[in-house]
């Protein structure tokens, strides 16, 4: 149930469906070329999409705009220390900023960088910094169900640092929850272990921890130890072990623009490094690229984010989702993530080869069928990997109630009917950007049969 009722609303429209035809071929089959205002239920990322609380709004109209020395930034600062243990906070414009500034301080030409499996953006950072980003998953962690399916293969670590020298190794990083890997969450204990191979190998332990309260709530209902545990403590207690954490704000910061890189008080040499970058590329170390009354909400929005009333029902929604559509026979990856529903686009449209991009049909089925934008995380987003055929669902927070799961679950059926009718084709590429790597952000398709 919802511990909260909407005061402000954005009406939302679902075009007819002749306009949905239309809105998806002008898009050249790409749903990131939609105008939002012809989206009905928009489950594109959970990432900056969320609803801000009464209290962060009245926190913005009290943001210090002030260049350095802000107000806004003490708050910040003392609700990481309170929620996340850091004391030291550099304030970045995303998450992305975050990465930029802690990996170029922290990552040489040459180096090697484990993780239980990179973001894009991550691994796009730590490839800039001239280093090698290396997944280290369970194997087959998808395979099972498994109650830390996100969790880091430390032995994978060891591994990689007989082969290459752990002086290659300056960092290793554990992302919670895993969304590359289903949203699954990490367990403390692996967090342990990330930490003793890190210490082994003199490596700083980095998390990202974009989602470390939704990824806290997993953990107090699945490690013993934690039983009883609030989201609080557990996320205080999982932070522990890290040296470092690098935060968008715009997921679990409840905040639609934010981010940080949080350190230790005794990492002066670190710290310094980060410093002058944030300067460099993000903005003064006391509003890094962000408002000063963005600051200001995110820092009430972190707090909110780890009470238990709110990230209950977060993570409930998601897993709502995912049995609407489990009972409607959708291949959906369960138990569910975090912040998102996957669902297997190449069970679910076994007709449609991998070469025609059964994901990204299933995506625009989606659009035409009830005005539902999800997105593609499979061989259109990702060309030459051997992922799976994914399509997340991924929910924005506080933001669409009961009534639009039903709809996406109804939507769905409507597909399966089109598809068990042959009426659904793969697709082909007509347009490519150069860097084929974000070419589902831009490029154009056509459906085959026409
Ligand atoms: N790390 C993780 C695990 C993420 O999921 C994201 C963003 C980032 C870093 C980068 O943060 O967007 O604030 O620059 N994920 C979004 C998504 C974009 O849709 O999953 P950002």
């Amino acid at each position: 149930m919802r511990a909260y009722k909407s005061k402000v609303v954005t009406p939302i429209r679902l075009p007819d469906r002749e306009e949905r035809e239309t809105n998806l071929d002008r898009a050249g089959y790409n749903v990131f070329n939609l105008d939002s205002s012809d989206v009905f239920v928009d489950l594109l990322t959970d990432s900056g999409t969320g609803t801000m609380s009464d209290a962060q709004w009245a926190a913005l109209m009290r943001g210090d705009e002030a260049y350095a020395g802000s107000e806004s930034f003490d708050r910040l600062k003392s609700a990481v220390s309170d929620v996340m243990g850091f004391e030291r906070v550099i304030p970045a414009h995303q998450g992305r900023g975050a990465e930029n500034v802690l990996y170029g301080a922290l990552v040489e030409d040459g180096d090697y960088v484990p993780n239980n499996t990179h973001f894009d953006t991550t691994r796009a950072h730590i490839a800039n910094a001239g280093a090698e980003p290396v997944d280290c998953p369970l194997d087959g962690a998808l395979a099972g169900d498994r109650d830390f399916a996100g969790n880091l293969d430390v032995a994978k670590v060891r591994d990689l640092a007989d082969e290459v020298g752990a002086e290659k190794i300056p960092a290793v990083l554990v992302t919670i929850t895993n969304n590359s890997l289903a949203g699954q969450p990490v367990s403390v204990e692996n967090v342990r272990e990330a930490r003793a191979v890190a210490d082994e190998l003199d490596a700083v332990l980095v998390i990202d921890a974009c989602r470390f309260a939704e990824n806290a709530h997993f953990v107090r209902e699945r490690e013993a130890e934690f039983e009883g545990a609030s989201v609080a403590e557990v996320a205080r207690e999982q932070l522990s072990y890290a040296d470092a954490i690098v935060m968008s704000g715009k997921k679990d910061g409840l905040v639609n623009i934010g981010g940080f890189v949080g350190l230790r008080e005794d990492a002066d040499a670190l710290y310094e490094r980060a410093h002058e970058r944030a300067i460099l590329f993000e903005g003064f170390t006391t509003y890094g690229g962000m408002a000063g009354r963005d600051v200001a909400a995110m820092a009430v929005g972190l707090r909110e984010a780890v009470e238990d009333s709110y990230i209950r029902d977060r993570v409930e929604q998601v897993r709502r989702l995912g049995d609407l559509l489990a009972d409607r026979d959708v291949p959906v990856h369960r138990p569910t993530g975090g912040h998102a529903v996957y669902v297997d686009a190449a069970a679910f449209l076994p007709e449609i080869p991998r070469a025609e991009f059964p994901g990204q049909a299933l995506v625009c089925e989606l659009y035409r069928g009830g005005g539902v934008r999800a997105v593609e995380l499979g061989s259109f987003a990702f060309p030459d990997s051997n992922r799976p055929e994914l399509v997340r669902l991924a929910l924005p927070r506080r933001t669409y109630g009961a009534d639009h799961l039903e709809h996406v679950a109804e939507t769905f059926e409507s597909v399966a009917e089109r598809r068990d009718a042959g009426e659904i084709s793969g697709l082909e590429i007509t347009k490519e950007p150069e860097m084929a790597e974000l070419r589902h952000f831009s490029a154009e398709l056509r459906p085959m049969n026409e």
